[in-house]
């Protein structure tokens, strides 16, 4: 009897363990819904949990497990009722795409309406046209536009460059009048736009064609939604800040590892894949005084800047600091080429400060910029905009994204 009582002590403390580890959010002050992110943030942990139990037990790699676990929660969401689209799954140059457009346009053949390009986010190596179908679905029917969501090859299987080349030949394509006409869209009104990673592929996309004086056509606009834009320093003060983090796979090394097929040591995380000639030779695109006062409170000055870093990741990660991987690395005299920029980021974000260090080097450069900070959320909200996890500051960030849209494209 005592061993049982004892057993059933046990096992309620591993179970109260347990719950009390998912339902514990940290950082999390003043962020409302936490109920429905309490929630979120515990089936994060569980995959990321099962990834981890999957790779070491040798049965499938924690990116795999994740990358699908995403897709299976999409899955539980409402299916959607007669909505005013047209929504077709169709290649574009041998890639993937979705293509939304207003059931109207089949009455009138000739009418060229703008278009928005849309790169979906997730470390390049999860996500989907799926995943993000609530996003893009949403763009088309506020705005009435045509939505072309793209299902670019993701890594490992497919490393840079395979991805942005996709991204660009999708862009390529509909940049030429020809084709953009028989998809009933005007080539002078494209926005090129992406979330989180595939922010990086839209900004890197956009200077590849402003940058490119025989192109004929540029995008018009990038929308750049909390997107990744240098892998130089991993030291900024939001990479420091403790915050609030739902997506916990994949910080900083594991991402690169997969994304360039290269081995990274976590020490890029404290800036050890750069020499100190090279952190003076990129500190100038990294401006810390370009970052609002109050997030520097505490980390006042680059930290690291003369520390030399481990010869073998300098070696392996010399690649990264490429404008094709690293759109801030960029001169002033190449970012003063780039389209009207819209910039969205969040507090609770890694990736917070470069954002806010593109958008004052891109105004200094003569950009006309539009820049929405959000406080109070965390990266990758903007996703949730129905089902479960549905919240109220995805709806808003969206319609301050259409209300650019309807003015500016
Ligand atoms: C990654 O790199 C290794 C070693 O260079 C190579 O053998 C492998 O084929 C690469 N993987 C992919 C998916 O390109
Ligand atoms: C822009 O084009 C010039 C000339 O081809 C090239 O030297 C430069 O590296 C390009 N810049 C970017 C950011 O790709
Ligand atoms: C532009 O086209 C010319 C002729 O086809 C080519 O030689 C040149 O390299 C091209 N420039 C760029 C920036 O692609
Ligand atoms: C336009 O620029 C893109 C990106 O650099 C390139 O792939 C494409 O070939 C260029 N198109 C023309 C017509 O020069
Ligand atoms: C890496 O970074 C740490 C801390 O910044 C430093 O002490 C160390 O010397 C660096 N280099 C190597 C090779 O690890």
């Amino acid at each position: 009897m005592a061993r049982k009582l004892q057993l059933l002590a046990i096992i309620t403390s591993i179970l109260i363990g347990i719950f009390a580890y998912l339902y514990h959010v940290p950082n999390s002050e003043g962020v409302p819904q936490m109920d429905r992110i309490r929630l979120l943030s515990a089936s994060m942990k569980i995959i990321s949990f099962v990834g981890q139990v999957s790779e070491t037990f040798g049965f499938a790699p924690a990116w795999y497990v994740q990358r699908n676990s995403g897709v299976i929660l999409k899955k539980l969401k409402p299916t959607e009722v007669n909505v005013n689209l047209k929504i077709e799954d169709t290649t574009i140059d041998g890639v993937r795409v979705r293509i939304y457009s207003p059931f109207d346009l089949k009455d009138d053949k000739t009418k060229l309406l703008p278009a928005i390009i849309f790169f979906h986010g997730g470390a390049f190596y999860m996500g989907s046209i799926e995943t993000h179908h609530s996003i893009t679905r949403e763009l088309a029917l506020q705005t009435s536009f045509i939505v072309i969501s793209v299902g670019y090859r993701l890594a490992p299987e497919y490393p840079f460059p395979a991805g942005l080349d996709d991204c660009i030949k999708v862009t390529q394509y509909v940049l030429d009048t020809n084709n953009a006409e028989k998809l009933n869209i005007d080539s002078k009104r494209v926005a090129i736009s992406g979330d989180s990673a595939g922010g990086n592929l839209a900004a890197v996309t956009a200077m590849r064609f402003a940058n490119n004086s025989n192109n004929s056509s540029i995008p018009r606009l990038q929308i750049l939604i909390y997107p990744v834009l240098q892998f130089f320093d991993f030291m900024v003060p939001s990479y420091l800040t403790p915050a609030l983090h739902i997506f916990h796979f994949g910080r900083g090394g594991l991402v690169l590892e997969l994304y360039i097929n290269k081995s990274i040591s976590e020490d890029i995380i404290i800036n050890n894949h750069t020499s100190i000639e090279q952190k003076k030779q990129y500190r100038r695109f990294v401006d810390w005084s370009l970052i609002p006062n109050e997030y520097r409170q505490i980390y006042k000055k680059p930290i690291t800047d003369n520390i030399d870093g481990n010869p073998k990741l300098i070696e392996n990660a010399k690649q990264i600091l490429h404008p094709d991987l690293s759109p801030l690395l960029v001169e002033n005299e190449d970012l003063s080429k780039l389209p009207s920029t819209y910039i969205l980021t969040v507090d609770h974000d890694r990736l917070r400060d470069e954002s806010f260090i593109y958008a004052a080097r891109l105004k200094t450069n003569g950009v006309d910029v539009v820049h929405r900070h959000y406080e109070n959320t965390f990266h990758g909200s903007l996703t949730f905009l129905d089902g479960l996890f549905e919240l109220d500051i995805a709806h808003r960030m969206l319609s301050d994204i259409v209300q650019y849209l309807k003015d500016k494209l």
